[in-house]
């Protein structure tokens, strides 16, 4: 008992128990002060939240699996920076529910493609991608161009994104929405989405 650090070391338990306390202790002072900064919990000057259409668009782009090829995450490195614009920031995400970071590129990151390219580049490329990038090997999703949305849920899904997320939708917003995408094609919802990302960071 004269050396406590002995004990430690001999009794396999115990080193578990206070090396768990001293990762757990790292973490926290790592992660809770997180919680109360604004650089983290505030939306960035210039964020607005998606309209009717680029929701519906962002839904349809999880549908269909883009995250699994696309990141929408750049970090603060040279090499990003240069191809794609400036680093993400925490403040454009705080609306993001769930946020589309992903962790894999087989394809370029997305964080700031709004803007772009036109939106017929867009139409072609989700129609046939090699019409546009011939080496590509990102699938074609005809299907969007021809499926007709209803709008029947889109009014339900912005309550819910401020009745629960605190995204700053009007009453109007909410009751325009099913008008404002009934009859649009997904290839106009996914294209309206496209575009409208990574605008709130110059
Ligand atoms: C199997 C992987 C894969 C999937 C799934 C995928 N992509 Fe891609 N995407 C790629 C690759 C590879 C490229 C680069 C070649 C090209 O431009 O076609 C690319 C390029 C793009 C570009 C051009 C980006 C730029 O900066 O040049 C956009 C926009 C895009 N994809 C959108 C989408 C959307 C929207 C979906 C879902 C509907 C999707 N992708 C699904 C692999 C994928």
């Amino acid at each position: 008992m004269q050396n406590r650090h002995e004990l430690v070391e001999k009794n396999v338990t115990w080193l578990a128990i206070l090396t768990v306390v001293a990762i757990s202790f790292g973490g926290l002072v790592e992660i809770v002060p997180l919680f109360f900064q604004q650089q983290t919990n505030e939306p960035v000057e210039g964020l607005r939240p998606y309209t009717a259409l680029e929701m519906e668009g962002r839904d349809i782009y999880i549908r269909e699996g883009c995250t699994v090829c696309h990141s929408q995450m750049i970090r603060p490195f040279r090499a990003e920076t240069e191809r794609y614009g400036h680093y993400s920031v925490a403040g454009e995400s705080v609306w993001e529910h769930p946020f589309l970071w992903g962790s894999k590129r087989t394809g370029p990151d997305l964080a700031r493609v709004g803007g772009r390219y036109s939106d017929e580049w867009h139409r072609v490329h989700l129609l046939n991608p090699r019409d546009v990038v011939p080496e590509s090997n990102m699938p074609a999703f005809p299907w969007l161009e021809t499926n007709v949305l209803d709008g029947k849920h889109t009014a339900e899904k912005l309550r819910v994104f401020r009745d629960n997320f605190g995204v700053p939708y009007t009453d109007a917003d909410i009751e325009g929405a099913e008008a404002a995408v009934k009859g649009k094609t997904e290839m106009d919802a996914v294209i309206a989405y496209l575009q409208s990302l990574g605008h709130a960071l110059k």
